[in-house]
């Protein structure tokens, strides 16, 4: 009898890769995915190696992504990879949705979505075009108590949004940053591989889909106070990006990798005129609620009191921690439902939109910076 998953291929997210290991592991959380093939590394021995590793058949590993797109359109149509993940380096992200999307494969595509904004416009047009799903893994998005941050924020628990603010503060780049041979070959410090943003392009962009995830505000013009340490390094390492945005919210986003000592330190907090709510990452199973005279409420995944798109996102007991891997798999399951035609909640999965308001936030930030920091506005013919 043939599988009734949903047949996936994979590009990039080999056995070196950071992300890799999430996005298998995500995909067979809920039972709804195979892995059919892909092509996990430009070197054919590591390629084969990895899946070998794996436990992959090599029938559909194939040398290169020109080389799989060719195969599989050679298969009929119920054999062929249905969905392909996109988990290289960014500047690979647009050459490989482009073809997949016109040769109509469903794409699950790592942030930055492109290296520019152009480019991301491009892949939006081909996309309405199309009329494939096209999910664009702001991982952070699929926690429950960020879906409950959402959702309490939607039905106006905490009053009028009057103020967004997001922190994400990483220190992994210190070491490479100061040493000047590291700092010259390191893809995320090349425009050639990375776009024109290094801390930005990388955790920037989750904090700016974040905010407008929870909040419902649109961010609509940004200043941007960036830093590259050295005058040798094109890439920012380090921003503080005021905001101005829709309903006369203001806010910020504090962005670092050179925060020396954090780890993956991403707070979100968003205060209405009745209450605040505050979440952070590296304990992402807590939700604030910090209500003007009252103690704090701390609300957690699995209770009865959360929301339906929250409880969605949890599979055990209150009580058994879930995390990243978790938070990726709810992700997958919302893709899943929209390939399969069943109904989902649009808090499933972030989308192409997210991805291009993601890419115009990116190159507006670069520009207010480049300009003398000075406000410039985000693009807003793309909103969600
Ligand atoms: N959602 C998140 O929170 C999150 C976290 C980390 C990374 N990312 C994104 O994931 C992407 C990859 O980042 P990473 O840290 O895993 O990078 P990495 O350098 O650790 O791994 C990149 C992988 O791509 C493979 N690769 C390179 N060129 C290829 C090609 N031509 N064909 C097939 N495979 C190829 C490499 O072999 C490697 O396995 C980036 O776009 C990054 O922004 C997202």
């Amino acid at each position: 009898m043939s599988s009734s998953k949903i047949r996936l291929g994979i590009l990039g997210g080999g056995g070196n890769s950071l992300i890799g290991v999430l996005h298998r592991i995500a995909s067979s959380m809920f039972d709804r995915y195979q892995i059919v093939g892909g092509v996990f590394n430009p070197n054919w021995d590591d390629n084969i190696e990895f899946a070998t590793s794996i436990g992959l058949p090599t029938n559909r590993i194939y040398k290169d992504f020109n080389s799989l797109i060719e195969a599989e359109l050679q298969l009929p149509k119920e054999q062929r990879m249905q969905v392909v993940s996109i988990l290289t380096p960014n500047f690979l992200h647009f050459p490989m949705a482009k073809k997949l999307l016109e040769n109509g494969f469903h794409i699950i595509c790592e942030k930055p979505l492109t290296t520019t904004y152009q480019e991301a416009k491009e892949l939006y047009t081909i996309l309405q075009e199309k009329k494939t799903v096209f999910a664009v893994t702001y991982t952070y998005t699929g926690y429950p108590m960020v879906r409950q941050m959402r959702e309490m924020i939607r039905t106006g628990v905490i009053g009028k949004v009057q103020k967004i603010d997001a922190q994400y503060y990483q220190g992994w780049i210190n070491p490479i940053i100061h040493d000047v041979e590291k700092r010259k070959t390191t893809w995320r410090l090349n425009p050639e591989k990375s776009g024109i943003s290094c801390c930005i392009g990388d955790i920037g962009t989750h904090a700016f889909d974040m905010l407008e995830y929870v909040s419902g505000v649109k961010i609509e013009n940004i200043l941007a106070d960036l830093n590259h340490v050295y005058d040798d390094n094109q890439m920012d390492v380090d921003g503080t990006i005021l905001l101005r945005c829709s309903k006369n919210v203001k806010g910020v986003i504090c962005a670092s990798q050179i925060a020396t000592g954090e780890e993956n330190s991403f707070v979100v907090k968003v205060y209405g005129d009745r209450a605040g709510l505050k979440w952070e990452q590296e304990n992402p199973n807590y939700l604030y609620l910090m209500e003007e005279g009252k103690p704090l409420q701390v609300l957690k995944p699995g209770h009865e009191y959360n929301s339906k798109l929250s409880l969605d996102g949890t599979k055990l007991p209150p009580g058994h921690p879930e995390g990243i891997f978790d938070a990726m798999g709810n992700i997958y399951k919302g893709v899943a439902r929209a390939i399969c035609n069943e109904s989902f909640n649009e808090g499933e999965f972030p989308t192409i939109t997210d991805g291009v308001r993601g890419m115009s936030f990116i190159e507006t930030a670069i520009l207010s910076h480049k300009k003398g920091n000075v406000w410039e506005a985000v693009d807003q013919n793309y909103k969600l």
